[in-house]
């Protein structure tokens, strides 16, 4: 057998194409190595990474915590089933339910499948509790929660449902930060509100706080579970363990995916006491949800961020990113300012987001584009001074040859 090993980028997409589902509109190239902010095609060309696998390797590449846990692991065991008690998992939930609002925690494999559960666990719930009618759910428009067929029809953007129907019933769409439209859609049969404390893939888009506030009282005064989807800004990204902490504003349900792992796949759906004791055994499951693996490198990347000192040097270092982006759009007069928070921004560049993406590339600079019009920056939390100022630099010369 043939390993894809050596093989120049061309070769190895040829080979894709042929052999690989055509479900992602991928760039034409490979990433085959990565050591702290950088990356190395199989070309063997660098990069440096401020898409760190859209928000998944928060912790820069190779980070030696995480080589380790994953090396240790390796020797003792990977996997048990959830039949038996797993000690990593067990430390992993402590960690959790000690820096957040939670008492319980639900461990799977990604993002869809944490705010799967997080809807089965409300419906359940809200059944239990307040009997059959109660089942709707009140998502927000522009969002995204996954690609299953209930997240799908969560995810308020119709591009994402096409073609799937019919979908599951009992879903209403309001618009962001809008409290009239949600105080609309709100009633005593809604059995959760969904929301992104920073719409992620919608463009970058942060919930006011009083919108926060706003679905808090709600959800307290219809009964219904207000459900946070931190799978993108959460651990860490914005420069708090958890996004709704700048708000003060805490949910019910919270669902975690992407940077817990690290780069090893694992969601996490994490509940108050009263609303996970819904859950009985047998009435959720993952054959690999929170195995020995995953939660010994979920507790390294949890150390890590939980060491004195880490999130406000995430904070300053975002601060001075951010400062330097926006110096960026005011000397190019981009138009509308740059948004998100901690390590999570959107620059707003029209329609030649596409263009700068691909410029940037050429120049060495991974970064993405969210709704063709938003370049999103995701790099490691730990990011260098030197190399943020090496990507605003390679951002300067791409806007220099490509703006107006
Ligand atoms: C906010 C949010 N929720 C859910 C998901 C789905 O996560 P996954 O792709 O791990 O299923 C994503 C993925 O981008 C996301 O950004």
């Amino acid at each position: 057998m043939e390993i894809l090993k050596d093989l120049t980028t061309q070769t190895i997409i040829e080979r894709g194409k042929k052999v690989v589902m055509n479900t992602y509109g991928r760039l034409p190239m490979t990433i085959v190595k990565g050591t702290g902010s950088w990356v190395w095609d199989s070309d063997g060309k660098q990069y440096l990474d401020f898409v760190t696998g859209l928000a998944v390797n928060s912790l820069g590449h190779s980070h030696p915590a995480i080589v380790r846990a994953v090396q240790e692991q390796a020797k003792k065991i990977l996997h048990t089933s959830n039949i038996y008690w797993i000690p990593n998992q067990v430390d992993l939930a402590e960690r959790l339910v000690q820096n957040s609002f939670a008492d319980k925690v639900f461990f799977c494999n990604s993002g869809a499948e944490a705010n799967e559960a997080a809807f089965k666990l409300a419906r359940k719930y809200a059944k239990k509790h307040y009997g059959a009618n109660k089942h709707e759910v009140v998502t927000l428009e522009n969002s995204f929660h996954g690609r299953t067929l209930a997240t799908l029809t969560l995810t308020g953007q119709t591009k994402y449902q096409e073609g799937y129907d019919p979908l599951p019933v009992g879903f209403a769409y309001a618009a962001l930060n809008d409290i009239e439209d949600l105080r609309s859609k709100v009633n005593q049969n809604t059995a959760a509100v969904f929301i992104e404390p920073i719409q992620g893939e919608g463009g970058v888009i942060p919930a006011s706080i009083e919108f926060l506030q706003a679905a808090r009282a709600l959800c307290n005064e219809f009964g219904a579970l207000l459900i946070f989807d931190e799978v993108q800004c959460g651990v860490g990204r914005t420069g708090k363990l958890f996004a709704y902490e700048w708000s003060g504003v805490a949910p019910d349900i919270m669902t975690l995916a992407k940077a817990l792992g690290g780069g090893v796949p694992i969601g996490a759906m994490l509940a108050i006491d009263k609303v996970a004791a819904a859950f009985q055994p047998g009435d959720h499951a993952s054959t690999f949800g929170g195995n020995p693996l995953a939660t010994a490198v979920g507790c390294a990347v949890l150390d890590v961020m939980l060491e004195e000192g880490f999130m406000p040097g995430v904070q300053e270092r975002a601060a001075e990113f951010r400062k330097g982006l926006e110096q960026l759009a005011q000397k190019y007069q981009t138009g509308d300012p740059v948004r998100g928070q901690g390590f999570m921004l959107g620059w707003p560049v029209s329609k030649l987001g596409p263009e700068i993406v691909e410029a940037c590339l050429q120049k060495g600079l991974l970064i993405n584009c969210v709704g063709g019009k938003i370049l999103r920056f995701l790099p490691p939390l730990n990011v260098k001074a030197s190399e943020m100022d090496q990507a605003l630099g390679i951002l300067d010369e791409v806007l220099k040859t490509i703006w107006n």
